[in-house]
């Protein structure tokens, strides 16, 4: 079970660095490029990632912090809405990349910092 942890947390780094790379590739487009898909693939990897984690919590005896992880999760919510909506639109607001980095480094600071 501990492989699966790992292979899980694995993964949702995984997932974390694609968010990162995402601004960066957003920056690169121009300011009047449409949202890159990639937000949403990798805000749906954090999620199943995360969630499988806590699921398996009992089964890989580990003890998350709940309001820590709902926080994340809310902290989740607010970047895959965004993404959902601007993703649509042919030209992304200017401050949305910027915006969905803050929030995805936000959750970094908070699984880091919150013991
Ligand atoms: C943008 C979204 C997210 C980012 C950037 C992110 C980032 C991270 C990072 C950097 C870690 C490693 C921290 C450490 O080991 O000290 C981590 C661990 C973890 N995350 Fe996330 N996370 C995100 C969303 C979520 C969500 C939505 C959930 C749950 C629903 C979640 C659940 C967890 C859990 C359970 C761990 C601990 C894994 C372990 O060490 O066993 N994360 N996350």
């Amino acid at each position: 079970m501990e492989f699966v942890r790992l292979l899980l947390v694995f993964l949702h780094l995984l997932g974390m660095g694609m968010l990162v790379a995402m601004f960066f590739l957003q920056l690169r487009a121009g300011s009047d490029a449409p949202l890159n898909k990639g937000w949403l693939h990798g805000g749906a990897l954090q999620l199943l990632t995360g969630l499988a984690l806590v699921a398996l919590s009992p089964l890989t005896d580990k003890d998350y912090n709940h309001v820590k992880i709902g926080v994340k999760l809310l902290v989740l919510v607010v970047i895959l809405g965004l993404a959902f909506v601007y993703v649509r639109k042919p030209a992304a607001p200017s401050w949305a990349p910027r915006a969905l980095a803050g929030l995805v480094v936000l959750n970094v600071g908070v699984a880091v910092f919150w013991t």
